[in-house]
């Protein structure tokens, strides 16, 4: 039997639920507590997933005993205060995505855990999945030759009011940090660090992007062309293509759960990929077993890495016009 691990769950939201559903399919994962900022809801939340404890605070659930890891799925801008509060008191952390509204507040956060050599993780589950996995097994063999591109969306029709975060500057609102994290960082993933962005959006009425295009040169010459919308139910398809062919993790690509190969030659074949539980299952697993191993970060999305991909956010931004409070802090 695996030695169990303690989460503490930030946060009463929607990820938060899915990730509560997804420890419930993680091997020796106990849900130890759960925070909110309303004693109530916090209660309410233990009681439905089964939760030990239940907190009014993140500062209580922070300080608690008996907590291992903390999972934070608040809204982007509470994500580095959240970390920072749950590292000082000594708990690992994993994050939900964007891991912060920039790099600025990345770097303190990294800061610290690797001062306090805690466990630190992105939740950027998409990593983890056996789809993922598979793309990178298909491209180390060479089968599609050398990896040179990568073409990804992800869109949707957003039908939420002006209040809602994913419009709401105040609560990080826009399509780049909440849906174009996941292009860029599955092309970063597969094709190797950014050296250059160059981006365009479309903003809406609450002053945050509704739609952004974005291009990246690679470390090694492969390029990726991304985008992300509010407005538009896209593909949400990822490509990788090479001299020979191409691999394309099916609709929709975060969440895919096949991968099909098509080459030069005409053939085509689609591998079944499915994940465990609802996905989220994944990310989990690779937290428990880093903080088990005594690993400080995840090797497959390493804090480096995090830190990039914020750098390459703040960039697109500085192109888009894009500014937050916390870029004034
Ligand atoms: N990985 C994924 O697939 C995925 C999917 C969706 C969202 N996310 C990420 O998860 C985070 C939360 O998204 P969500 O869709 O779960 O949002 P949500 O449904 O609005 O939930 C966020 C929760 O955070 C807590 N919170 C703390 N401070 C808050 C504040 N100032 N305003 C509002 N709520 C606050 C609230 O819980 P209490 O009221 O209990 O404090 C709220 O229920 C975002 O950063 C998002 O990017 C990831």
């Amino acid at each position: 039997m695996a030695e169990t691990v303690r989460w503490g769950i930030l946060g009463t939201g929607k990820i938060s639920r899915a990730f509560a559903n997804a420890l419930k399919d993680v091997p020796g994962a106990v849900l130890a507590a759960v925070g909110s900022r309303s004693p109530d809801k916090a209660a309410a939340f233990a009681e439905e997933f089964g939760a030990l404890a239940s907190y009014g605070s993140c500062e209580l659930l922070a300080q608690a005993e008996g907590i291992d890891l903390i999972y934070i799925g608040t809204p982007h801008p509470e994500h580095a205060g959240n970390a920072l509060m749950a590292l000082r008191a000594g708990k690992g952390v994993l994050c939900e995505k964007p891991f912060t509204m920039n790099l600025r507040e990345a770097e303190q956060v990294v800061t610290l855990a690797r001062s306090k050599r805690l466990f630190l993780m992105e939740a950027m589950w998409t990593r983890y999945l056996p789809a993922y996995l598979e793309v990178k097994r298909i491209l180390a063999s060479g089968e599609i030759g050398t990896p040179r591109q990568v073409v990804a969306d992800f869109g949707f029709a957003a039908a939420f009011g002006p209040e809602h975060r994913v419009f709401n500057p105040d609560l990080g609102g826009g399509a780049l940090l909440d849906l174009g994290i996941y292009p860029l960082s599955v092309a970063a993933g597969l094709l190797g660090p950014v050296l250059e962005v160059r981006a365009q959006a479309q903003m809406g009425p609450t002053g945050v992007d509704v739609q952004t295009g974005f291009t990246l040169k690679h470390e090694g010459g492969a390029m990726s062309v991304c985008s992300c919308s509010f407005l538009a139910r896209s593909p949400a398809e990822l490509t990788v293509s090479g001299e020979r062919g191409q691999v394309r993790m099916n609709t929709m690509f975060h969440r895919a759960t096949s991968v099909t190969v098509k080459l030069e030659d005409g053939s085509e074949r689609t591998i079944e990929t499915p994940y465990l539980g609802n996905g989220y299952v994944h990310e989990a697993i690779e937290a428990q077993r880093c903080w088990r191993q005594g690993l400080l970060e995840s090797p497959s999305m390493t804090q480096d890495e995090t830190l990039a991909l914020m750098g390459v956010m703040d960039e697109i931004r500085r192109q888009i016009g894009l500014r937050y409070a916390a870029d004034r802090a």
